[in-house]
C-alpha cells in the first residue's frame, strides 16, 4: 500500500471521498493517539495555540464530549456554540455562522446538522478545516473510522471478514459512514432489515441486501446494530417496536447462532430492548464502550492530521471575499 504523509483535503467531510491510503494513515495515527491517552498525563501541545469550535445543529452526547477531550489532549482550545442561545436561534444562516466564526480566529469547526451536505456547504465557504460530525441521512465519518479502528482492534484485519450493519439502513449516516470504509478496506459487507428500512440501490454501494438476520448472522464477524431513529421518522415503518426486535433485535438466544468470536457493535445511543437486549448490550461479545473509548482516540488523529503544524493561512483560499 502506498503511505501517504497528509490528508488531501482541508476538511473531512465523508468515507466516501478518502482514499484507502487516508483511511489508513487516520487509523495508524489513531493507534499513535491512543498510546498518548494512555500516559499519566495524556497531554502534549501539538495543538498549542489552535481554536476550535463545535457547531452542532443536532444533539450529541458521544461525539461532542470526545471531541473536546481530543482537543484538550492535544492542547488546542475548544469552544462549545450552544445553538439554543446563539444567533441561530434568529435565523443566522450556516454560511454566515460559519464565516463570523472564521475570522474570530477558528482553526477548526466541527459541524452536525439535519441536512446531508451542510458540512460540505460551510467547506466551501471558509479556510478553517470543516469536520462532519453527522450530516442528516448522509455520513458520520468519525463514527466509521472509529468502528473500523474497532474491528481492527478486535481482529486485526477487516479484509474478507463478514460486517453486518442491521436496522433502520435508511436514516443512518453511521451506516453509509460504515459502507464506504468498509468496502474499500475489503470486507465484505451485508445491510439487513425490514424492506422499509432499506433504501432502494443501495447495493450500488457495493453491499448484500437481506431481510433476514437470523440467516446472515451464523457467519459474521462484526454485527453493527444501528439505533431505530424514531426522531427521523414521521410515520412508522413497521407494525410495532415489539414486531422489530422480534425480527432484528439482538437476544441471547440469536447470539448462540452466531460465530464464538463474533464482535457486536452499536454507535449509541442504545435503544434497550429494541436493538438489543441489555444481556447482549453489556454482554461478552459487546465492544459497545471499547468504540466510545476509541472515539477519543480516532478525533485527535484527525485533528492532528488536519490541523497538525499548519496555519489558517496554509489553506487554500476560498470565499474569504
Ligand atoms: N454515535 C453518536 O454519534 O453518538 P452521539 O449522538 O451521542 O454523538
Amino acid at each position: 500500500m502506498n503511505k501517504v504523509k497528509g490528508l488531501k483535503s482541508k476538511d473531512l467531510l465523508g468515507l466516501k471521498d478518502l482514499a484507502v491510503e487516508e483511511i489508513s494513515l487516520i487509523l495508524e495515527t489513531a493507534r499513535s493517539m491512543k498510546e498518548v491517552i494512555s500516559r499519566p498525563i495524556p497531554k502534549v501541545p501539538t495543538l498549542l495555540g489552535k481554536h476550535l469550535v463545535t457547531l452542532f445543529y443536532e444533539p450529541s452526547t458521544r461525539t461532542r464530549t470526545s471531541f473536546n477531550l481530543a482537543a484538550k489532549v492535544l492542547s488546542a482550545n475548544v469552544t462549545n456554540v450552544a445553538l439554543s442561545s446563539s444567533s441561530v436561534s434568529k435565523g443566522e444562516t450556516l454560511i454566515d455562522t460559519v464565516k463570523n466564526l472564521e475570522v474570530m480566529g477558528t482553526d477548526c469547526l466541527i459541524i452536525r446538522h439535519g441536512l446531508g451536505g451542510a458540512p460540505h456547504l460551510a467547506a466551501r465557504h471558509t479556510r478553517a478545516s470543516i469536520i462532519n460530525a453527522g450530516d442528516g441521512f448522509n455520513e458520520h465519518p468519525t463514527q466509521g473510522l472509529l468502528d473500523i479502528f474497532t474491528m481492527l482492534d478486535k481482529k486485526k484485519s477487516v479484509a474478507g471478514k463478514k460486517a453486518l450493519i442491521v436496522g433502520d439502513i435508511a436514516h443512518s449516516r453511521v451506516a453509509r459512514s460504515n459502507i464506504w470504509g468498509l468496502t474499500k478496506l475489503g470486507a465484505h459487507v451485508t445491510v439487513v432489515g425490514p424492506p422499509t428500512l432499506i433504501p432502494a440501490g443501495i447495493e450500488q454501494l457495493g453491499v448484500k441486501v437481506s431481510y433476514d438476520l437470523d440467516a446472515e448472522l451464523k457467519d459474521a464477524d462484526f454485527i453493527n446494530m444501528l439505533r431505530i431513529q424514531r426522531e427521523r421518522m414521521a410515520k412508522s415503518f413497521f407494525p410495532s417496536l415489539e414486531e422489530y426486535s422480534e425480527l432484528f433485535g439482538l437476544n441471547a438466544e440469536r447470539m448462540r447462532r452466531a460465530k464464538k468470536d463474533v464482535i457486536v457493535m452499536h454507535p449509541g445511543p442504545i435503544n434497550r430492548g429494541v436493538e438489543l437486549t441489555s444481556e447482549v448490550a453489556d454482554g461478552p461479545y459487546n465492544v459497545i464502550l471499547d468504540q466510545v473509548t476509541n472515539g477519543v482516540a480516532v478525533r485527535a488523529a484527525i485533528l492532528f492530521l488536519l490541523l497538525g503544524g499548519k496555519t489558517r493561512r496554509n489553506h487554500r483560499a476560498v470565499s474569504a471575499k
